[in-house]
């Protein structure tokens, strides 16, 4: 194992992203283990720079001016059995149940990889999330979620290290602050905690989940395998172009550009005083409404195009980079989108992607 850090400077950060936007990291130092995060946020802190940590890239803006401070890229892989995890590393501890296994996966893993590999040996509860582009660090940060799952629902512990105390922490579920597209991570201790591993507890053979409208319409009520769920998750991304794929134009983006707002049940009645039909989800005493359905009736229609930017063909949440797009042609259209929507509306669109650099 490399004990030492390389340094680089002056790095591309486009080609680390999927929307391949983004100008110069002033430093960049890819960590391979722990010991490589904490030499390199002292190195940031010695020297004053300002600390980005970068995933797998699937959900940030970076500007054109770049990062002028370090980006630091978590490559921390956990102990990687082609094709699979090494199911050594499964645990079984007070957090699992006879039936449920625990496995710890380094923030540096690509996520679906890790999905692949538990559907392979049975292991349930991350099945429908599928096709996510990014690694597994990322995924407590935003508590990623999709099909009606999200990973606060298998998360039991993150191993992080805390930039206050400088010391490596574990912390739990709860400490985690799980809501929707939301953790502590990301809201009130943004910046403080590095991922460095996260530990999933997995039913053995346990069911899938089919909750969400497009998986209940697809199985029809049955119970299909975990391996089934996989493949058809990956049937309805592809289609909606969220799986990355160098030859689908439409995949050149952040995944969903804004969250589905929360709001309440008045927002929905005023709305649907002037639309027959209004799609909306149960949220807690509150609802959502898919920010694509106020995008399009705001008058963005998919394939929409400006410039070098656009809105995908085939799902109307994620903006594209059409070509060379710069990162303040995105911006231009984020606001647009945002501004034509609140007057439509009244509704403030919150933005998913981290921007970087701004
Ligand atoms: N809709 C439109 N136009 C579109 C697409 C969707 O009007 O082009 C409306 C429809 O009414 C549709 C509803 O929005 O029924 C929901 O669409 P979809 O199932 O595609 O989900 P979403 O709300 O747009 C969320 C997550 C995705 C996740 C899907 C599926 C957010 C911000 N996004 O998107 O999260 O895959 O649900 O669960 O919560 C991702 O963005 O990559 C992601 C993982």
């Amino acid at each position: 194992m490399k004990k030492t850090i390389k340094i680089q400077e002056n790095v591309q950060l486009a080609p680390f992203t999927t929307l391949k936007i983004g100008g110069d990291a002033r430093y960049f130092i890819r960590a391979e283990n722990e010991e490589h995060v904490i030499k390199a946020v002292e190195f940031a802190d010695k020297n004053g720079l300002k600390l980005f940590v970068l995933g797998g890239g699937s959900n940030v803006l970076i500007s054109d001016e770049g990062f002028d401070g370090l980006v630091l890229q978590i490559g921390i892989s956990s102990k990687f059995q082609v094709p699979c995890f090494e199911l050594k590393s499964v645990l079984n501890s007070k957090h699992g149940t006879r039936n449920s296994k625990l496995i710890r996966v380094g923030a540096g893993e690509d996520w679906d990889d890790f999905v692949a590999c538990c559907v392979e040996h049975d292991l349930a509860g991350v099945e429908c999330l599928s096709g996510i582009p990014g690694f597994v660090g990322g995924t407590p940060v935003q508590n990623v979620g999709a099909y009606g799952q999200e990973v606060a629902e298998t998360i039991v512990k993150v191993r992080c290290f805390d930039r206050m105390s400088r010391k490596i922490v574990t912390l739990s579920n709860t400490d985690c602050g799980f809501t929707y597209r939301t953790s502590i991570f990301n809201s009130t201790h943004r910046d403080r905690f590095i991922v460095l591993s996260a530990t999933f507890a997995l039913r053995q053979n346990g069911e899938a989940k089919i909750v969400y409208k497009d998986l209940l319409d697809n199985f029809g009520g049955g119970q299909p395998s975990l391996g089934e769920v996989r493949d058809a998750v990956l049937k309805i991304r592809r289609a909606k172009s969220m799986v990355i794929d160098a030859d689908d134009p439409n995949s050149k983006s952040a995944g969903s550009f804004f969250k589905n707002p929360i709001l309440e049940i008045e927002k929905l009645k005023e709305i649907r005083a002037v639309f027959e039909y209004v799609p909306y989800f149960n949220f807690g005493e509150k609802i959502k409404i898919p920010a694509a359905w106020l995008i399009e009736n705001a008058g963005f229609h998919k394939g929409f195009a400006t410039n070098n930017v656009g809105i995908s063909s085939n799902h109307t949440l994620a903006l594209i980079n059409r070509g060379d797009a710069t990162a303040a042609e995105m911006i231009v259209l984020k606001e647009s989108i945002q501004k034509t929507v609140a007057a439509k509306f009244g509704i403030d669109l919150q933005p998913e992607p981290v921007f970087v650099g701004f």
